[in-house]
């Protein structure tokens, strides 16, 4: 562990405008630094970095926080990889604390579980580095399969020896607790026996986002034994298979620096493509793909290519785990091997050149894959093609966008040969049936009008609503002093001024009346359901718990106050307190929040009037109509400036 006072150290050290400078062209903008945000693709700078406040904020997807955090989220460091990174950066020496005796013991039941897979971890490599049976046998099958030393050692691949109990033993001897060892299912305890559960494998350690190991694949050598060539760790509290996704950790920069995702069926071929150069590949390792792992890739890219085995190509159930990724809004390329390859054989037959070429070349939209694919099976038999339809347009119903969608149902209309109508029909009733558990569908329709294009355009609207949302969940029912600036006409001049007046009140209160000094109601039905239960639960009730309303939620709110929470444990990862960071700076920006959120949301609805206006002004009919509109405008060009004055300030 990173001692408190290296810690401190750095951060009394680290600028965050330098750090960040380093990834974001900076301008200064008052006494503010202001560039375009690395996180979306945009145009207008709307990323802020705050030397006095040493804190950041991305207005256009939500993020902000410390130097810290912003490597967290940019590089996707883990905690102690950015202090490293800064301590680095600033010439600043590290000094590691030991953990004794007592704090081992004190450290909780989960902490216990990944000491005993790190110490797995090593022991299973060891074995299979030092041993002459893990170099024999072990090591030599790797060689086999064309891995080099330099990826064994890569992805920490290890051999458990060929004996009853050869690794539970020496762990036992290391001062390792058998409770541990059997939750985290490295050994089997029946009675007063106890056996290793990999048992002459070689081992595949599993690692979490930020390089912990949770769990471990191992397969077995000899194929004449009846066991499973794959064994796995079994689920514990520490390993969850849906939430884990093979290579992730490996794969995470690559991905983000790809802005693209290759996912594969297995460990072989996760690090096959490694070794081939093609760092930006996961795989969910036997299991069927979960809505979890997705999210795990939809944090770092929105597009996949899924890749399949010559033999396993468009089979009906991994054509339907699909529809799982492109309810998330992602775009899904597929990709065949010949008949006969899988991606790790492929890999292995070929140069990185011409893998690279093939995967280029051989990347398909999923949507047209997907009809090509039917169309041929259903050819002339009118009932097959029906069902077929369905199920086409049952996939595109999954998404989001309705920008996207539309398109996907015009390129159908041409593959298959069916009139766009017959397939709007379809959709609608679709979208009718479950209109329950569907996602918030007018999140685009409303808010881009604009000429350019609409798939890269950020939803303002969406993302502030959602914020308003976020704030209520997580800081709601907290007190917070805000100051706020109350707009005064001068009584001599009869010019319109800000005051500022400080007024404490709790978060739900402030956006309450704030929201409603406005009249502004949430154009997303979700939100604006979500809202009105939240603020009714946060006036009634003391103590209010997240947890507690979700399960009356439809699945889409649910969904909406899951993903939030989620984001807010990403925050947590970075353990402002455990680590001794100053609470202080995260306190500090919920009221900024609030304020800017509020205040953004405000100029948001004050743009979208100021354009309908000037619609209006177009086609007003007479100059007097006109002059009245002008008027108007002028009216809210005022207000807008005001507002962009205020937001100025609470940066
Ligand atoms: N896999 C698995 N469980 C199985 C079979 C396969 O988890 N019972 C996963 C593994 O992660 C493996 C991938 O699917 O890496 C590919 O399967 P397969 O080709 O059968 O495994 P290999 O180890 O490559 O075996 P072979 O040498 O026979 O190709
Ligand atoms: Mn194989």
């Amino acid at each position: 562990m990173i001692s408190k006072t290296t810690i401190d150290n750095v951060f009394e050290t680290s600028r965050v405008e330098e750090v960040i400078g380093d990834f974001v062209q900076l301008k200064k903008s008052g006494s503010n630094l202001k560039g375009l945000s690395p996180f979306t693709d945009e145009r207008t700078p709307s990323f802020m970095v705050s030397p006095v406040k040493q804190i950041w904020k991305d207005f256009s997807s939500g993020k902000g926080g410390n130097v810290v955090a912003f490597l967290m989220e940019h590089e996707h460091f883990t905690y102690p990889e950015a202090i490293k990174y800064l301590a680095k950066k600033y010439g600043i020496e590290i000094e590691e604390t030991e953990q004794s005796d007592e704090q081992k013991e004190h450290a909780n039941e989960r902490e216990s579980m990944y000491l005993v897979s790190e110490y797995a971890n090593k022991f299973f490599q060891e074995s299979l580095l030092e041993t002459d049976e893990g170099r024999a046998i072990g090591l030599s099958y790797f060689k086999e399969r064309g891995f080099t030393m330099d990826t064994i050692k890569k992805f920490d691949l290890g051999y458990s020896p060929d004996n009853w109990d050869a690794f539970t033993n020496k762990a036992l001897e290391d001062g390792y607790q058998l409770e541990y060892l059997e939750k985290t299912g490295l050994s089997i305890v029946k009675e007063d026996k106890k056996f290793d559960r990999f048992k002459g494998r070689v081992m595949f350690p599993i690692h979490s986002m930020s390089g912990r190991v949770l769990g471990f694949g191992g397969r077995i050598l000899s194929n004449t034994k009846k066991a499973a060539k794959y064994l796995n760790s079994p689920e514990s509290d520490i390993y969850h298979k849906s939430k884990v996704l093979y290579g992730i950790y490996y794969a995470k920069q690559a991905i983000a620096r790809e802005d693209n995702c290759y996912l594969v069926e297995g460990y072989t071929d996760v690090i096959q493509f490694n070794q081939s150069g093609i760092e930006n590949t996961v795989s969910s390792s036997g299991t069927a793909l979960t809505s979890e792992q997705i999210r795990l890739i939809n944090r770092l890219t929105k597009n996949i290519t899924v890749l399949f085995d010559g033999d396993a190509a468009g089979t009906r159930a991994s054509l339907r785990g699909i529809d799982l990724i492109l309810e998330q809004g992602m775009n899904v390329r597929v990709c065949t091997f010949p008949e006969g390859e899988d991606p790790d054989s492929f890999a292995r037959a070929n140069s990185e050149e011409e893998l690279r070429e093939f995967l280029q070349e051989n990347s398909r939209d999923f949507i047209s894959y997907k009809a090509s694919l039917l169309m041929e099976e259903a050819k002339s038999d009118p009932v097959k093609k029906a069902e077929l339809i369905r199920d086409m347009v049952n996939s595109i119903s999954k998404i989001p966008d309705n920008i996207q969608r539309e398109v996907y149902l015009q390129e159908c209309s041409r593959i298959m040969d069916i009139s766009e109508n017959v397939l709007y029909a379809s959709l609608a009733q679709i979208q009718n049936k479950d209109k329950r558990t569907s996602k918030p569908q007018n999140k685009n329709m409303e808010v881009v009008r604009e000429e350019t294009a609409p798939k890269t355009k950020v939803d303002h609207l969406y993302i502030l609503e959602r914020n308003i949302i976020k704030i209520l969940v997580l800081y709601g029912n907290k007190e917070e002093d805000f100051e706020d600036l109350l707009l005064k006409q001068n009584e001599e001049t009869g010019e319109l001024i800000l005051e500022p007046e400080v007024q404490t009140s709790k978060v739900f209160e402030k956006i309450f009346l704030d929201l409603q000094e406005d009249e502004i109601a949430f154009s997303n039905k979700d939100f604006r359901q979500l809202y009105t239960l939240i603020i009714n639960k946060l006036n009634s009730t003391e103590e209010f718990a997240v947890g507690n309303i979700i399960n009356d939620l439809e699945a889409s709110q649910a969904q909406e106050v899951t993903d939030i929470l989620m984001q807010e444990e990403q925050y947590e990862l970075h353990s402002w307190d455990r680590h001794d960071i100053p609470v202080k700076q995260k306190e500090q920006t919920i009221k900024q929040f609030v304020s800017q959120t509020i205040l953004n949301l405000r100029r948001h609805l004050i743009d979208c009037k100021l354009n309908d206006l000037l619609e209006n002004i177009r086609v007003a009919e007479t100059e007097e109509e006109r002059t009245d509109i002008k008027n108007e405008v002028v009216g809210f060009n005022k207000l807008r400036t005001l507002l962009s004055e205020r937001l100025g300030r609470v940066m």
